[in-house]
């Protein structure tokens, strides 16, 4: 039984391949339409969530499954006290798969260790966000072609961003990456990313302040939105939130063919003319998320034979 909880419980080909696997489901949705008939997704939700949550089920669903879960931790046990350990054994007799998403980081990773049924990290904490990685990655080869090759600009707060840590982290095994680090400096990418990830890969990578001064150099600019709920005080928050405001005057300076990804929520981070724009497929990104978790739930229930590696 496999679990995903850090992006790189899945090796570069398996990724390949169940991004491969998410292109033909989007190609040809009927097909699979009752590949999960009789299956349970469980959503176990103890942070806020829209697409992530949504798209879970909405992946289930299309894929003739059920779903079953929670939203907010108020409506679950833990509320009472109850640990992840126990929700998840109990949970692995409701449910055939289950998505976590927590706001302690590493949660999902107790919770695989006492799981009976597969256990998909939907987001831990400011830790990591292994499926956003997939569909972004997804994007990216749709666009690009490929993941190798490119200049990747990953803008706002990269301290907190969990989807910045495990795009970093999935990236860094493409050849040729060129990484520019766009943050103010109380937001800076985590030493621990820069140490033990970015520098070992040898892709070269810089850190700036003004997201104007590379623009032009861009293949893909990821934006995010500041981790509000992960700091300690509000006046911090107050006064980063602004930092950098994506408009169509600074894209103006991008290449024609740049492309303007976010996991989303936007907040204010990209100005809303700026959707217009053929170059910001955020709205598109968000749609794949839901192939992108078709594709993982049939690999994980061992429904789509020669994803992994053991299969
Ligand atoms: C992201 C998350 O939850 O980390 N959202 C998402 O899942 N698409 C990004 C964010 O909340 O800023």
């Amino acid at each position: 039984m496999r679990h995903l909880i850090d992006p790189l419980d899945l090796s570069r080909q398996e990724t390949g391949r169940l991004l491969d696997l998410a292109e033909k489901i989007l190609d040809k949705p009927q097909e699979f339409a009752h590949c999960c008939d009789g299956k349970i997704l469980a959503t176990l939700f103890f942070e806020p969530s829209t697409r992530t949550r949504l798209s879970f089920e909405s992946a289930m669903l299309r894929l003739g499954g059920q779903v079953l879960g929670f939203s907010n931790a108020q409506s679950s046990s833990a509320a009472k006290g109850e640990s992840v350990a126990d929700t998840i054994r109990m949970i692995s007799g409701y449910a055939d798969i289950a998505a976590m998403r927590h706001f302690k980081e590493g949660a999902p990773f107790v919770a695989a260790r006492y799981a009976k049924i597969p256990v998909v990290n939907a987001g831990d904490g400011g830790h990591q966000h292994p499926t956003q990685t997939l569909t972004d990655l997804f994007m990216i080869q749709r666009r690009r072609g490929r993941m190798g090759g490119l200049t990747i600009g990953l803008c706002g707060d990269l301290k907190f961003g969990r989807t910045v840590h495990s795009l970093i982290k999935s990236l860094v095994r493409y050849e040729d990456v060129r990484f520019v680090f766009i943050s103010p400096e109380e937001l800076r990418t985590p030493g621990y990313i820069l140490k033990e990830v970015v520098e070992p890969s040898g892709h070269p990578w810089r850190e700036v302040r003004k997201m104007e001064e590379v623009m032009p150099e861009l293949d893909v600019l990821y934006m995010t939105r500041v981790q509000r709920e992960r700091f300690f005080n509000e006046e911090d928050y107050v006064r980063l939130k602004d930092s950098y405001i994506l408009t169509p005057e600074k894209l103006r300076l991008g290449k024609p063919e740049l492309t303007v990804l976010h996991p989303l929520p936007r907040v204010n981070e990209i100005d809303q003319r700026v959707d217009e724009d053929p170059r910001a497929l955020y709205f598109e990104q968000a749609r794949g998320g839901v192939y992108v978790r078709m594709a993982l739930i049939l690999t994980l229930l061992g429904l789509a034979p020669g994803i992994l590696e053991e299969d």
